[in-house]
């Protein structure tokens, strides 16, 4: 499962990638990755080196959907062609989790055993994703082999700052789960977003009224998340901005621009809007915040009811709409409780936008905090969808793929 609020993408049939696990107590955390990629329709082969199966069994997982599973104890790699396995089969290929000792044979080219060998005849790159001792990652011949496996164009996804199996401190960890699947699945992506910049906002916004409390609501940014990492994965670079959200992870190309209030996301939305081919704004800002309390910790003592001055916010997505030049696409949201489609057009208009995405809320039913959505969706055009309530990742796919519409 992946930590929340991260989607789960599910359009990648016919898509097939290739494994390599070497000998990292970390190589446990495959099974939780090869999972992921089954429920994404990905079709998947591993190779365990021999050190690998000192950690994991081949049988956890074949079971859980590999073939081929090639492994120096079955028949399998008797097959005098497996070396080409991946290079003819496989649209991407991982070593996960990649020690120091493949780093170093692939670096230099050795190739004294299948997985070696594999990733030798793939003339793709290769994702390496390594796991080990921080003393040895942070070493200069693991530096060296790096340097030389990033020049010729393989990806390294960095190993994370924590506490590693054996107890030390440092950068040597895995990188988490949702890190290495989007890189995945970035490369089995279409890459129709390459070299468009595009600005997310997410979330809800805080407002503080005094140190400890604050204005909201429960939006939880699922669905800019989803639209953020849609763009992501087909090619774009992505600056999000975001109200306070359960833990995210950066990916190259995917700036994570955190912010409480909406005074500080619009800053954060002007520094970075220039440069952006379109804005999805699907942050619920909050529309006012309280008058700051005199006390550092408002008092209750005796108080059995109090007025609060409440003080519009900007609307972040009015203000950048107004100054978009004709190549930027703007897309908003609207969360309606009556009249959907005559409100979303009201919105589309009275925004200046190119897109409007909305949805009903109501006592029963909300989208907030939900990983499904039910929209309407209408554009400068004229053109107007209803969609079916769908999984907010393809929500975000079908919003995507529109865009070319506009
Ligand atoms: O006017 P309303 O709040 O319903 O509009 C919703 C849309 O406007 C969303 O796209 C939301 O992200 C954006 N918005 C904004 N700044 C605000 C309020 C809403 O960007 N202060």
């Amino acid at each position: 499962m992946l930590p929340d609020p991260y989607p789960l993408f599910k359009l990648f049939s016919g898509k097939r990638v290739h494994l390599g696990l070497s000998g990292s107590v970390a190589a446990y955390k495959t099974v939780e990755l090869l999972r992921l990629l089954r429920e994404s329709s990905v079709d998947a082969g591993v190779t365990f080196t021999r050190s690998a199966l000192d950690f994991l069994g081949p049988l956890t997982l074949s079971a859980l959907g590999a073939d081929p599973v090639f492994s120096p104890r079955s028949n399998d790699s008797m097959d005098p062609y497996s070396h080409l396995t991946p290079a003819q089969s496989a649209d991407s290929f991982m070593v996960v989790p990649a020690t120091a000792n493949i780093l170093a044979k692939a670096a230099h080219g050795l190739a004294d055993d299948l997985l070696s060998t594999q990733i030798l005849a793939f003339s793709k790159p290769v994702f390496f994703s390594p796991a080990m001792n921080p003393v040895m990652w942070s070493s200069q011949a693991t530096r060296d082999n790096i340097d030389l496996l990033r020049s010729r164009g393989h990806i390294i996804i960095e190993p994370h700052e924590g506490i590693v199996a054996c107890g030390d401190q440092g950068q040597g960890r895995l990188a988490p789960l949702p890190v290495i699947y989007y890189h995945l699945l970035r490369a089995l992506s279409p890459q129709d977003m390459a070299g468009k910049n595009v600005l997310v906002t997410a979330g809800p916004t805080h407002e503080y009224f005094d140190l400890v409390r604050y204005f909201s609501n429960p939006s939880s940014g699922r669905m800019g998340l989803a639209i953020a990492l849609t763009c992501w994965l087909r090619g774009s670079n992505v600056n999000f901005v975001h109200g306070p959200m359960s833990s995210l992870f950066s990916l190259p190309g995917f700036e994570l621009m955190p912010v409480t209030s909406a005074k500080e996301m619009q800053e954060a939305c002007l520094s970075s809007w220039d440069n952006c081919d379109a804005g999805f704004f699907t942050a619920a800002v909050s529309d006012f915040s309280p008058a700051p309390s005199k006390d550092p910790k408002f008092k209750k003592d005796n108080i059995k009811s109090f007025h609060l001055e409440m003080i519009s916010n900007p609307d972040i997505l009015s203000h950048l709409s107004a100054r978009k030049n004709k190549n930027q696409l703007v897309i908003g949201f609207a969360a309606e409780a009556v009249d959907l489609e005559v409100n979303a057009g009201l919105k589309l208009a009275k925004k200046n936008l190119d897109m409007v995405v909305a949805n009903l809320v109501g006592p029963d039913s909300s989208p907030f905090g939900s990983s499904d959505n039910q929209v309407m969706v209408m554009d400068r055009n004229g053109r107007t969808e209803s969609w079916p309530c769908l999984a907010k990742a393809d929500v975000a796919w079908r919003l995507v793929d529109w865009l070319s519409l506009v």
